[in-house]
């Protein structure tokens, strides 16, 4: 069989982490009266954290001193990993596993290709660290979505070229990322978002191994 890479993204593919982000965003926005809604909240969707935080503020028309940028994105980030905490293996996203087990068994490279700086973590909660080969999160790009870097990172790393790689994607700026590294993108969500992507399905209950085995063998 060939071997491929498969690179997936984490927030919203293999665990919906959206609505921790939503209500850490939330009370952060409120506490220094910014409005915050589930809509902005979809807009933030593999942004950074940087990035969300500049948004926020700009929606709500707020300029803040470096430190308070700063002390906001660490008040942030500890009420997230608050959240983070009581995740146990229960919240992966339902048929992640039938894929990574297969693709495994199949001998194929496995790379998580994530935003998150708390990608790690979160794996380790719900007991799928030890299923990648490879692990490229926030912590190791200067670029984010929609730059490619973070995908071509994961291919490299992987030691597999980017046009036999495949990306796992819920976001637009991650399925944008992963068409300009040349890859095959697969968008999990709403078609009507991920309209770039190659293939779009509701979730992984509807990719059957056979449809891995045709992207395998292409
Ligand atoms: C993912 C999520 C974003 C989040 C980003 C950074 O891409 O979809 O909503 O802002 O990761 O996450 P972090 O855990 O580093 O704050
Ligand atoms: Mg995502």
């Amino acid at each position: 069989m060939n071997k491929k890479g498969f690179i997936f993204d984490l927030d919203g593919v293999i665990v919906d982490t959206a609505k921790y982000h939503f209500l850490a965003w939330k009370k952060l926005a409120n506490s220094i009266g910014v409005d915050f809604t589930e809509t902005q909240n979809e807009q933030l969707k593999g942004v950074s954290r940087v990035k969300s935080l500049e948004k926020i503020l700009a929606w709500g028309n707020k300029t803040v001193s470096e430190a308070e940028f700063k002390e906001l994105m660490d008040s942030k980030n500890t009420d997230y990993l608050n959240y983070i905490e009581q995740m146990n293996a229960s919240e992966i996203l339902p048929d992640v596993p039938k894929v990574l087990n297969y693709l495994i068994e199949n001998k194929q490279g496995v790379a998580l290709g994530s935003a998150s700086k708390n990608a790690t973590v979160i794996l380790e909660k719900v007991d799928l660290l030890s299923k990648f080969d490879q692990i490229v999160d926030g912590n190791h790009v200067v670029k984010g979505k929609p730059n490619p870097e973070v995908f071509l990172k994961g291919a490299e790393a992987l030691g597999i070229e980017p046009k036999h790689c495949i990306v796992f994607e819920d976001a637009s700026a991650g399925i944008e990322a992963a068409k300009a590294a040349q890859m095959i993108a697969i968008g999990i969500g709403d078609k009507t978002v991920l309209g770039d992507a190659d293939y779009v399905f509701n979730d992984f209950t509807e990719i059957s191994t056979d449809f891995i085995k045709e992207l395998i063998n292409k």
